[in-house]
């Protein structure tokens, strides 16, 4: 516990960067790359790791070899790998490739919810508890997303009213975990803890996740209002990478090494090994070919 804070004292980070980083990527990326990639997140200590994503490949091409990706990581004792699953078709795949978890995801947009997932919120819902309802006759953990917190790319504004009310849908209908997710990057740490305080009422703390990306620079700031807040679950993708393809302007997650490096230096334990994260974002940056978005991966390996 901090001296002057009321932090949590141990982090849970969920790296999206296989899954989140990658199905924005214009190139095609070989399975043998991102199986390359999540080796190297396992190997530096990361636990939680979103390996793909179950969808259309019409949809998110880059996601296409779900299933090759989720059959081939590496199992190592303690790793969780989980995959996105928009409908029990998605689900069904996932559980036969090995997920150990998987992730719905809602949106507390309207306008967002059709583009990403061709359906409106509460027909979102409806599929969703289809998945929840197979995953627990498998006895697989359900994660609940909740996309365009802070902001949305169609409609602009949206309310941490809509925001709860999708949360506790979600934390309802059997979601462990409920990650918030900044979209397209637009929050401030203040519009984060309005935001936080809406949800708090309909899902308990302890259950909640922050996903935010860094399109204004905002993440960590955002990160640190969240701790505040008691949060204790972040999401964060290797080297920046990231962004959705149907959001424009959701230009990078934050980075894993930023975040790790600022709960480390807050006195929180990670159970990250930095200096190999940094090293696994300079190796993907490379297959990629442009410098890491990381501040901390650049700094740690200049
Ligand atoms: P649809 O076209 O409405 O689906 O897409 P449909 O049920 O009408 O089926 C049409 C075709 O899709 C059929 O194939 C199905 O088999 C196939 P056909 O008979 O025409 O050959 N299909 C599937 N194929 C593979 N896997 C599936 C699947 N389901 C149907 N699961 C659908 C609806 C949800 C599938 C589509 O809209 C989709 O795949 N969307 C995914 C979009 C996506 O992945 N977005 C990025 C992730 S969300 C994000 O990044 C935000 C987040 O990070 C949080 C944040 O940052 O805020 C989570
Ligand atoms: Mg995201």
């Amino acid at each position: 516990m901090s001296a002057t804070w009321s932090l949590p004292t141990r982090v849970k980070v969920v790296e999206v960067g296989p899954r989140d980083g990658l199905q924005n990527e214009s190139t095609v990326i070989p399975t043998a790359t991102k199986l390359a990639l999540i080796q190297r997140l396992a190997e530096a200590g990361l636990r939680h790791i979103e390996a793909t994503a179950f969808v259309s490949p019409r949809w998110v091409p880059q996601m296409a070899d779900h299933d090759a990706v989720m059959r081939a990581v590496p199992r190592l004792p303690g790793v969780t790998y989980s995959a996105l699953t928009p409908n029990l078709q998605g689900f069904e795949a996932a559980l036969a490739a090995g997920a150990q978890e998987v992730a719905v995801f809602g949106s507390a947009s309207e306008a967002f919810s059709q583009k990403n997932i061709n359906c409106s919120i509460a027909q979102g819902l409806v599929r969703f508890e289809a998945v929840l309802e197979a995953a627990r006759r498998a006895g697989i953990p359900v994660r609940g997303y909740v996309s365009c917190v802070l902001g949305c790319p169609y409609q602009g504004e949206v309310t941490p009213e809509a925001v709860a009310a999708v949360a506790g849908a979600l934390f309802e209908m059997g979601c462990h975990e409920i990650s918030l997710g900044d979209t397209i990057g637009v929050g401030t740490p203040l519009k984060t803890r309005r935001m936080l305080e809406a949800v708090s009422r309909h899902v308990e703390v302890s259950r909640l996740a922050g996903h935010y990306h860094d399109t204004y620079g905002q993440a960590l700031a955002n990160v640190l209002a969240s701790l505040q807040h008691g949060v204790a679950v972040f999401d964060s993708s290797v080297a920046g990478l990231g962004g959705c393809p149907y959001a424009a302007g959701a230009s990078g997650n934050l980075a894993s090494e930023d975040l790790t490096y600022l709960l480390h230096g807050l006195g929180i334990e990670t159970g990250i090994d930095l200096q190999a994260l940094a090293q696994a974002g300079r190796f993907i940056s490379d297959v990629l070919g442009r410098p890491t978005r990381s501040k901390a991966g650049q700094a740690l390996l200049a």
